[in-house]
C-alpha cells in the first residue's frame, strides 16, 4: 500500500494520467466523430496528379484554378467547381459527361474518358478546393438486403419526386430549352446516389439533411428493381401510363374503325347500284 501511494505521488504521475486521458479522448473522437465531407482516402499525391489532369483536360473551360470562365456575354463557359465536391466530379466524369466535347445546352452521357484511378485523382483535386459532398459509399449503394417494404417505400418516394421528369419507368423525358431528363434505366447505384446528392443541371439537389442516406438507398433499390424487370415482349408503350396509353388506343383504334366505316359507306355494293 505504502509503495503504491508513493508511486502515485511521483511528480510525473499527474502528467501521465493527463496524457492517457487525452489519448483515450482522442481515440474515442476519431472513432465516433462524423466523417467530414471531404475525408476521402485521397492523398496529396492524388490531389497533385488530379491537378495535372485537370490542367490538360478541364482548365480550358473551367479555368486553371477551377474558378470558372465567364464569356463576354456574361454566361459561363464552364462553371466554377469550387465546392461542388468529389461526388459531382465522380458523377460527371464517371458518366462521360465531362470533359464536355463541345458547347451544347447539356452534356450528353457517353463512354468515360478517364479510368477509375484518374477519376479519383480529378475528384481529389476538386474536393481540395472547398468542402463539398464526398463520393457516396455503401451506406447509399448497398441494397442487397432491402426488404420488400423498403423497396416499396423507395417506389413511393420515386413516384412523388422523380417521375415528373424521368417518367414512371425511368425512361426519361424532354425538358424546356432543348434539354432533357435522361433515361435512368442503365445507371449504376453509385451514379444514382451522386445524381441525387449533386443535382446536375435542372435536377434538384436531394440533400442528406432532407433525404437520409437510408431513404436514398431505398430509392436506388426501387430503381434497380425497375431496371431488372423483364420485358414480356410486345410494345412497351414507353410506360406512359394508363391515360396516355388509353388515349392512344382510342385515337388509333376507334379512328381506324371510323375510317373503315367511311370506306365501306363510299365503296359498298349499294353505292355502286345508284
Ligand atoms: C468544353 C468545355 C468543358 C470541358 C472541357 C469540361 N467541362 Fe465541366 N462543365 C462544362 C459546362 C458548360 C458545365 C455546366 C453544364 C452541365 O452541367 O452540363 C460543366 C459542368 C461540370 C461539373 C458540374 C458542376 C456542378 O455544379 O455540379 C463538373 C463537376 C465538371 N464540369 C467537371 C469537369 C471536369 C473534371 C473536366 C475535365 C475532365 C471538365 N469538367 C471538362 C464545360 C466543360
Ligand atoms: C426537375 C426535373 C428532375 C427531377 C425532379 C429529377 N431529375 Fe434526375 N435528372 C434531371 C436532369 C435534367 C438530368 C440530366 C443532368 C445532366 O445531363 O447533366 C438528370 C439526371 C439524373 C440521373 C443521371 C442519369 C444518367 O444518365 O447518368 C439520375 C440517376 C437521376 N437523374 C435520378 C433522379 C432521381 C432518383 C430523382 C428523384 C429522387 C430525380 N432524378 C429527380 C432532372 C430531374
Amino acid at each position: 500500500m505504502r509503495k503504491l501511494s508513493t508511486r502515485r505521488r511521483h511528480p510525473l504521475a499527474g502528467f501521465v494520467v493527463l496524457l492517457m486521458g487525452l489519448v483515450v479522448v482522442g481515440g474515442l473522437y476519431t472513432a465516433l466523430a462524423p466523417k467530414p465531407a471531404t475525408a476521402e482516402a485521397a492523398t496529396t499525391q492524388d490531389v497533385e496528379a488530379g491537378r495535372q489532369l485537370f490542367l490538360i483536360g478541364c482548365a480550358s473551360c473551367h479555368g486553371k484554378n477551377a474558378g470558372g470562365i465567364e464569356t463576354k456575354r456574361g454566361g459561363n463557359y464552364g462553371p466554377s467547381l469550387v465546392g461542388v465536391g468529389a461526388a459531382a466530379v465522380d458523377f460527371q466524369v464517371g458518366t462521360g459527361r465531362m470533359p464536355m466535347a463541345q458547347s451544347a445546352p447539356q452534356a450528353p452521357r457517353k463512354a468515360p474518358e478517364y479510368d477509375a484511378e484518374e477519376t479519383k485523382q480529378l475528384a481529389a483535386f476538386v474536393a481540395s478546393l472547398g468542402p463539398g459532398p464526398a463520393v457516396p459509399d455503401g451506406e447509399y449503394t448497398d441494397i442487397s438486403d432491402k426488404t420488400p417494404e423498403q423497396i416499396a417505400e423507395g417506389g413511393e418516394f420515386f413516384r412523388t419526386n422523380c417521375t415528373a421528369c424521368h417518367n414512371s419507368v425511368g425512361a426519361g423525358g424532354a425538358m424546356p430549352g432543348g434539354k432533357y431528363a435522361p433515361t435512368i434505366e442503365d445507371v449504376s447505384a453509385k451514379h444514382i446516389a451522386e445524381a441525387m446528392i449533386t443535382g446536375p443541371q435542372q435536377m434538384p439537389v436531394f440533400s442528406d439533411a432532407v433525404i437520409t442516406p437510408e431513404d436514398k438507398s431505398n430509392v436506388i433499390a426501387y430503381i434497380k428493381r425497375l431496371q431488372d424487370q423483364p420485358s414480356y415482349g410486345g410494345l412497351a408503350g414507353g410506360g406512359l401510363g394508363p391515360v396516355v396509353e388509353g388515349l392512344f388506343t382510342w385515337i388509333i383504334g376507334i379512328g381506324g374503325l371510323v375510317i373503315a366505316a367511311i370506306w365501306i359507306g363510299a365503296h359498298g355494293a349499294r353505292v355502286k347500284k345508284k
